[in-house]
């Protein structure tokens, strides 16, 4: 267990501040990050004089609430480099994520954005516990997902050693942890008892493990999770948020001291809670759909971007800063397996690849064990009825999972039907969702 909460000299001074000066830098920010995106990125622009609106209208915080919406929509409309408030040549990396086909959604950051990311991501570790030469095992996967190189580089701007796993290969998880002996850990919840059930496995007990404090994030978990995380591994569990589209990992985390929800670093996202059907903003505390406008970013500006994401916003208590609720859920039909964002939409568009099928499925989703499963089941064209060999079948069913793996990144399990073996509702609409997770507590 953790002897280490930070004592204030720990924190930056900002993150003691009175609620006044926080307010106060956020509107200076806020102006700027307005006008920077209004003068570089013209559908924004657009969308501005279509609503009657512009950046010199921004008198106080409140009045941000007139200002129009992004949505991932306009990430895929202006795919991909589209939205990009800087030119092409001042970036310094691309990260994507799930669109709703397709294409993904891509965003930019020059040298200052990573810069900004590894400061919020080392904010985030230090209130995790975490001391210069702590070492880290970060086990989020590197690669266009901003997990693994987002925590990285916050890890080496804490002044950790990071030891850049990125997922799978349990086995060798469990190795590093036994020989290296990190003191923390950086990993979907879900992945973590996976890797916990193979300590479990090779029967070492939680007290003999290193590890004290786990950063857990990426997709939905609940105290219930929290509770079996720390048993299994004998740490304490903190939830960390963040979205691609805003950065990556380090948008919010969790104090050791209060567990008490991800604080969100409001020196640079500045969140609202709306109500997803009005757009009306809500007063805090009350559950809605989380927007954030950023505040420093140079690349890709988001300006009350929709996350998607329903949670409520509650009041400072171990920083000045506010925090977030548990995601409950989304707005939109957004399904997360095993830290993959996946759309139905984009699950179809594969389905609809293969004449044979008849584009009609339905997703099951199920937990074995600890790790989310998803069976997509298909259906074949109706005039192919009687035609095809149960090989046939095979091969079909073989085909879509190949290409559901490269294209959405989740692997599955495809089960390819007879025709008309989907039941429609009485609507003619079928269901496409089977959620048989438990709910989360
Ligand atoms: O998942 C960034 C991240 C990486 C966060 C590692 C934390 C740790 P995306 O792939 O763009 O980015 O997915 C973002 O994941 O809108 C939420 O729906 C969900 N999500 C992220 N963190 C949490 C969390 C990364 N702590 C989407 N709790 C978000 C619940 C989360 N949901």
């Amino acid at each position: 267990m953790p002897t280490r909460t930070p004592s204030p000299g720990d924190l930056e001074p900002i993150e003691r501040a009175s609620r006044d000066e926080i307010a106060a830098l956020q509107l200076q920010r806020l102006r700027w990050s307005l006008r920077h995106t209004y003068d570089h990125v013209a559908p924004y622009r657009a969308r501005c004089e279509q609503a009657g609106v512009h950046p010199d209208d921004l008198k106080t915080l409140a009045d941000l609430a007139h200002f129009p919406f992004m949505t991932k929509a306009d990430l895929r409309e202006h795919y991909p480099f589209g939205l990009l408030a800087v030119p092409r040549q001042r970036l310094a990396r691309l990260h994507a994520s799930s669109g709703t086909t397709g294409k993904p959604i891509v965003v930019g950051y020059t040298l200052q954005d990573l810069s900004h990311w590894a400061d919020v991501v080392a904010r985030s570790l230090r209130a995790a516990g975490a001391r210069p030469g702590d070492m880290v095992h970060n086990a989020y996967g590197y690669g266009m997902f901003t997990g693994g190189l987002g925590a990285h580089y916050g890890i080496e701007r804490a002044g950790c050693i990071a030891v850049p796993m990125s997922g799978g290969q349990t086995e060798k998880q469990v190795q590093a942890i036994l020989d290296f002996e990190p003191d923390f850990l950086m990993v979907t919840p879900s992945y973590s008892l996976v890797i916990a059930e193979e300590f479990a496995r090779q029967g070492v007990s939680p007290e003999s493990i290193s590890l004290k404090v786990g950063i857990f994030g990426a997709e939905p978990w609940g105290e219930g999770m929290r509770g079996e995380i720390e048993r299994m591994l004998g740490i304490d569990a903190l939830d960390i948020y963040g979205l691609t589209e805003v950065m990556g990992p380090g948008v919010a985390s969790e104090c050791i001291e209060s567990k008490d929800g991800p604080v969100i670093w409001e020196d640079h996202f500045y969140p609202e809670i709306i109500d997803p059907e009005t757009g009306e903003v809500l007063p805090d505390g009350e559950e809605g759909e989380l927007v954030f406008t950023s505040l420093t970013k140079e690349a890709f500006p988001v300006i009350r971007y929709r996350t998607r994401d329903l949670t409520r916003l509650l009041p400072p208590t171990a920083r000045s800063f506010r925090r977030m609720g548990r995601i409950t859920g989304r707005s939109d039909d957004m399904l997360i397996i095993r830290g993959v964002n996946v759309f139905p939409t984009q699950v179809e568009e594969q389905v609809l690849r293969d004449r044979r099928l008849s584009g009609n499925y339905q997703l099951v989703i199920s937990r074995a064990g600890h790790m989310d499963e998803l069976e997509v089941r298909c259906e074949v064209q109706r005039e192919l009825q009687g035609r095809l060999s149960p090989a046939d079948f095979e091969a079909i069913g073989r085909e879509l999972q190949h290409h559901i793996k490269t294209m959405i990144g989740v692997s599955t399990q495809v089960t390819v039907l007879e025709a008309d073996a989907i039941p429609r509702t009485l609507v003619g609409k079928a269901r496409r969702v089977i959620d048989q997770r438990p709910k989360q507590s």
